[in-house]
C-alpha cells in the first residue's frame, strides 16, 4: 500500500507515492531521479547516502522517505551549481579530494554540516566528522585538505561579507525606524 507525502528537496517540494517500507535514498533516486546521492551498503555504513535533513547530515539509507516529510532535504543536486561551485565542491576538486567520485557527494554534504556548526574545526574534528563516509579509492588525506581549504575560503567570505555590511549610525537602537 502507497501513502502519499510531499518531500522538501532542495527548496522544491515533490508531491509522490511511496510505500511506507520504502527508504528515503530509495524514493530519491529511483522516483525522483535524483542520483547523486549514492547507495554503497545499504545498511548504514559507507555514507555514500549522505543527505542534509534540517541542515544535519543523515543517511538516507536509514530513513523511511515518511520520516522525512516535513523536513527541507539537500541533495547534491541542490548544492551549488555547475557554473557556480560551493566552496566544498571547488576545493574537493582543486585539492584532488576524489578520484572516482562515488563518496563525493556523501563527504561533501558531512563536512558542509560539520562547517555550518564549526567554520574553523581542527583536523581532528573532520577526520572525527567523517568517519562515518568511507573512501576506498583517494585516501583521506586529500579529502581533509580539501575541507580545511573549503573552511578557510568560507570563513574568508564571510570576513568579507561582514567587512561590507554598513555600520548602523550612532545611537540608532537596533530594529528603530522599521
Ligand atoms: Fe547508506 Fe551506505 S548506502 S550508509
Ligand atoms: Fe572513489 Fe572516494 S573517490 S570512493
Amino acid at each position: 500500500m502507497k501513502h502519499p507525502v510531499t518531500l522538501m528537496i532542495n527548496g522544491m517540494a515533490h508531491a509522490v507515492e511511496v510505500e511506507s517500507r520504502a527508504l528515503l535514498v530509495q524514493v530519491l533516486r529511483d522516483d525522483l531521479n535524483l542520483t547523486g546521492t549514492h547507495v554503497g551498503c545499504d545498511t548504514s555504513q559507507c555514507g555514500a547516502c549522505t543527505v542534509l535533513l534540517d541542515g544535519r547530515a543523515v543517511k538516507s539509507c536509514t530513513l523511511f522517505a515518511v520520516q522525512a516529510e516535513g523536513h527541507a532535504i539537500t541533495t547534491i543536486e541542490g548544492f551549488g551549481t555547475p557554473e557556480q561551485l560551493h566552496p566544498l565542491q571547488t576545493a574537493f576538486w582543486e585539492k584532488h579530494g576524489l578520484q572516482c567520485g562515488f563518496c563525493t557527494p556523501g563527504m561533501i554534504l558531512c563536512a558542509a554540516d560539520l562547517l555550518s556548526r564549526n567554520p574553523d574545526p581542527s583536523e581532528a574534528e573532520i577526520r572525527h566528522a567523517i568517519e562515518g563516509n568511507l573512501c576506498r579509492c583517494t585516501g583521506y588525506q586529500n579529502i581533509v585538505t580539501a575541507i580545511q581549504s573549503a573552511a578557510a575560503a568560507m570563513r574568508a567570505k564571510a570576513e568579507t561579507a561582514f567587512a561590507a555590511t554598513p555600520a548602523k549610525p550612532a545611537g540608532q537602537p537596533a530594529g528603530a525606524g522599521v
